[in-house]
């Protein structure tokens, strides 16, 4: 019986216990609950006073908050101006996936709401060095707010600008690129995605180490600008080099009748440039159907460009170029050809439409100029080429 007794009085005792620890626990919790009500209370009411008249910000900013918040975010994008800088640094690690995505974003409103002036960039597509870069020089002074340049280079080269060039870190992350072959196009494209990267600029103009300008930066400047018309090449050349490297495969994306030839030379505007840069439905065709015979950059950006904006290309180039002396390579002009005849001849060269009328101003840069014409063309440039 004993040991019957005893639990039962153990659990009489241990219910008494705690009965009288739950009445006990309640009483303490109660106090603590009351308190914090008071506190939450107290805060909300502070917090509305602080709000009402102080707004929200300096509040977080007066408690110091505001700082361990953005602590660890580098350099808060506060304003539109940062949001809309361009790159300070050319040198990026994106891969032409990634670069020409990013460049083929574009705004749907059409008004800035900021001042935008309008820039041309200046793209040179090289194997190195610019040995006409004192020219250039010259030409790009006292423009700043206007232009902008960009460099692709032969991966290997090693540029030595001194700080105070305009070349001075302009060059892009570059690839080999052959002529005749698409790695050329790549190359172009390439520089116009890291050109669109900044929006300031409008007008993509592509130059090569050996091409001049033929007049000052305002004249050349407001010719592109007052233009209604991108200068690319587009002609359809019915012949064996025109049409004849046509490849019915690309139907139906390219029919022949939008098959064009042209130099690769170009001046366009941004919406174009963006049409280079997005395109996904003809780059395989004519990465697979337009080999050498077919020289891919003679044929795919006018082609393409005839088919997605016709009615915005001029089809026909603004840099000269001189064929009179026949072969498959245009004449390279060396220090004893610059003589003022030479340089009347250039510029008597002809006719053309400008906006849709005859103009005298057809050509804006030349080419081809090896490295030995520097001298003379520093010394003619006042009188002809107008700075
Ligand atoms: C640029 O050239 C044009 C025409 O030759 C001339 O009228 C103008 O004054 C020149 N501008 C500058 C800034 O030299
Ligand atoms: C350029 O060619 C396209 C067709 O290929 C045509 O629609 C357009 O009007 C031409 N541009 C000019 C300025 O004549
Ligand atoms: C424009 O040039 C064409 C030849 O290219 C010529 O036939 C025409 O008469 C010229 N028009 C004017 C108004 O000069």
């Amino acid at each position: 019986m004993h040991s019957r007794i005893l639990p039962m009085e153990e659990s009489k005792d241990g219910f008494v216990t705690s009965r009288t620890n739950q009445s006990r626990v309640p009483h303490r919790m109660l106090q603590f609950l009351v308190l914090f009500l008071v506190i939450c209370v107290t805060f909300s009411l502070v917090s509305v006073y602080l709000i009402r008249h102080f707004g929200a910000q300096n509040i977080v900013a007066a408690t110091g908050l505001k700082t361990n918040i953005f602590q660890c975010v580098e350099e808060p994008k506060t304003s539109l101006a940062q949001w809309t800088k361009p790159p300070s640094n050319l040198l990026h690690s994106m891969s032409d996936k990634e670069l020409f995505w990013l460049a083929s974003l574009v705004p749907r409103r059409k008004e800035y709401p900021f001042t935008r002036v309008p820039k041309i960039a200046f793209m040179f597509l090289t194997k190195g060095p610019l040995p006409l870069a004192p020219l250039w020089e010259r030409f790009f002074s006292g423009h700043d707010r206007q232009y902008s340049i960009y460099i692709h280079s032969l991966p290997s080269f090693v540029p030595n600008f001194p700080a105070s060039s305009v070349f001075y870190k302009r060059q892009i992350p570059s690839e080999v690129s052959e002529w005749g072959k698409m790695s050329m196009c790549d190359a172009e494209r390439r520089l116009l995605a890291n050109a669109l990267l900044d929006m300031s600029n409008e007008w993509f103009v592509l130059l090569s180490e050996s091409c001049i300008p033929l007049y000052n930066f305002s004249v050349i400047y407001h010719y592109i600008k007052n233009s209604k018309y991108s200068f690319i090449g587009a002609f359809d050349d019915p012949g064996p080099f025109g049409r004849g490297r046509y490849n019915y495969m690309m139907a139906p994306e390219v029919e022949i009748t939008h098959w064009r030839k042209g130099s690769q030379w170009f001046e366009i505007n941004r919406k174009l440039a963006v049409n280079i840069v997005e395109d996904t439905t003809f780059y395989p065709k004519f990465t697979d159907f337009c080999k050498p015979a077919c020289y891919v950059d003679e044929h795919y950006f006018p082609t393409m460009l005839t088919i997605r904006a016709p009615n915005l290309l001029a089809n026909r180039s603004i840099t000269w170029t001189d064929w009179s002396r026949g072969g498959a390579h245009p004449a390279t002009f060396g220090r004893g050809d610059i003589t003022e005849d030479f340089m009347k001849r250039i510029y008597e060269g002809g006719e053309c439409f400008y906006n849709d009328r005859n103009s005298s101003v057809c050509n804006l840069f030349a080419r081809k100029f090896a490295p030995s014409t520097l001298e003379p063309l520093l010394l003619l440039a006042p009188k002809f080429l107008g700075f």
